[in-house]
């Protein structure tokens, strides 16, 4: 089982897609759980405030550090083994390889522990009690103290977003569609793109044989197991997807 608390003032933005498709079969198989946190229920004062104006001036609003402890420290009272994860663009960058790190081996071993990352390398299906908590910032930052509580920076892109909430949900998207049981065939997330680091899919084709003149390669068609093998390694890595 692998959890995932979420930590947002903007549960809507993400419940919706979390309730739907195979993030939503992964709950019901028992092998996925997702859990809200209300940041604004430990917000400060009669309006509940989350953040404030930087010290030394400058435009926008930060992230305060008490509403966001106090947050974390309520959920790992409960599951102190639980890692937080805090989307931020200055963050690691995200990848299959992070990905399949979250989904076996409780996160990226820490540098330097190269021998024990490749011993959880051979032993998959680590993850029995994965507990994740992401961090949703939604304001222009955060107050840097805030990292002293955080476990892993993971960054979608050099781009800047809104808030986590996108984030958060392509980090729970990419990391349990790898759980074994999740998608329909126990394999097809180990065969398919990036499975193994960045080697890239072949080329796949469903009916029609001939679309708009476009044809299915013959060899497909053919039957022959072995050819069909061929042909795919040769043209591992050049389908767009
Ligand atoms: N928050 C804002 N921009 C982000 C990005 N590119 N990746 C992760 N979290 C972010």
């Amino acid at each position: 089982m692998i959890k995932f608390t979420i930590i947002t003032l903007f549960r809507e933005a993400i419940e919706p897609y979390l309730k739907t498709s195979m993030m939503w079969k992964a709950v019901d198989k028992g092998l996925a759980e997702f859990e809200f946190v209300n940041l604004r229920e430990f917000g400060l004062g009669p309006h509940k405030s989350v953040d404030d104006t930087p010290y030394g001036g400058g435009d926008g609003m930060l992230l305060r550090c008490e509403p966001v402890f106090a947050a974390i420290e309520f959920v790992k009272a409960k599951d102190p083994e639980a890692k937080v994860i805090l989307p931020t663009p200055v963050g690691m960058t995200w990848n299959q390889e992070l990905a399949r790190e979250f989904a076996f081996h409780s996160g990226p071993c820490p540098a330097g522990t190269n021998a024990r990352a490749a011993a959880l390398r051979n032993a998959p299906n680590q993850n029995a009690n994965s507990h994740y908590i992401i961090l949703c910032p939604h304001y222009e930052g955060y107050d840097e103290r805030i990292l002293a509580i955080v476990d892993y920076n993971i960054s979608l892109g050099k781009y800047v977003l809104t808030g986590g909430e996108l984030p958060a949900l392509i980090i729970i998207d990419s990391v349990v569609r790898l759980i074994p049981g999740v998608l329909g065939g126990e394999t097809s997330a180990e065969i398919e793109s990036f499975s193994n680091g960045d080697n890239l899919e072949y080329p796949q084709y469903t009916r029609p044989e001939d679309f708009r003149g476009m044809k299915v390669p013959e060899v497909l068609l053919s039957g022959n197991h072995g050819e069909i093998a061929k042909w795919r390694e040769e043209h591992s890595g050049t389908s767009l997807l």
